[in-house]
């Protein structure tokens, strides 16, 4: 009786620790200024679980859009790469990496840019989500898988967040986000990241 106790208990231990490693193996990667893109990210997370890691800069943009919008423009003129404070150890260990960020000028975000060129993500499923305010992803898509040479990157997933032009700010919450969340779930579904 004692051995199959103990027998069952190795069994499972087992069991923790590949469920576990398997959830090692997706790391979800965004940068969101108002949340929107956060919200979605986390409804991901739930989803699928592994790292949730925030992009932040080591100079912040301004709290003032018009600044963050001029600012932006004269990044994307001069290829300026906006260096990021965090630092992911052992990015080899993900196979899957989560991707997001809002639309910023129609582009992708100069700090998506500095994160695409610090890390070697080839032969990396590299999953894209996108917010944005209601004009859609622009080149954002394009320029990552320009970037991001050698990733696999199946059908990404856009929605409509707030937009700071016009005063909204994080607007995926109470009903918008329970839409939001069963897209993202048809979504996943889709790319087969959930059955
Ligand atoms: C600097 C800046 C530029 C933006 N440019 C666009 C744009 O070109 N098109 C668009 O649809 N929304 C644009 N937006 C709105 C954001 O994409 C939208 O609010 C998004 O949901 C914000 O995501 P976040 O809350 O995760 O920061 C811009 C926002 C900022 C701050």
């Amino acid at each position: 009786m004692k051995y199959f106790f103990v027998s069952l208990l190795i069994i499972l231990s087992g069991c923790t620790q590949a469920q576990k490693s398997s959830i090692d193996e997706i790391l979800i990667v965004y940068l969101s200024r108002t949340n929107n893109t956060k919200a979605v990210a986390e409804i991901i997370h739930k989803q699928v679980g592994g790292k949730l890691v925030a992009l932040e800069l080591v100079t912040p943009y301004p709290e003032n859009y018009r600044s963050t919008v001029a600012q932006v423009v004269r990044e994307n003129e001069t290829g300026y790469l906006p260096p990021l404070k965090n630092r992911i150890d052992n990015i080899e260990n993900y196979k899957t990496i989560f991707l997001g960020f809002p639309t910023w000028g129609m582009k992708l975000p100069p700090p998506v840019k500095t994160f695409l060129t610090q890390y070697k993500l080839n032969n990396k499923k590299v999953i894209l989500f996108n917010t944005n305010g209601g004009y859609g992803k622009g080149s954002s898509f394009e320029t990552v898988k320009e970037l991001c040479v050698g990733c696999i990157i199946p059908e990404g997933f856009s929605t409509t967040g707030g937009f700071e032009n016009e005063g909204r700010l994080l607007e995926i919450r109470n009903e918008k986000a329970i839409a939001v969340n069963k897209d993202v779930i048809k979504w996943l579904r889709k790319i087969k990241m959930i059955f």
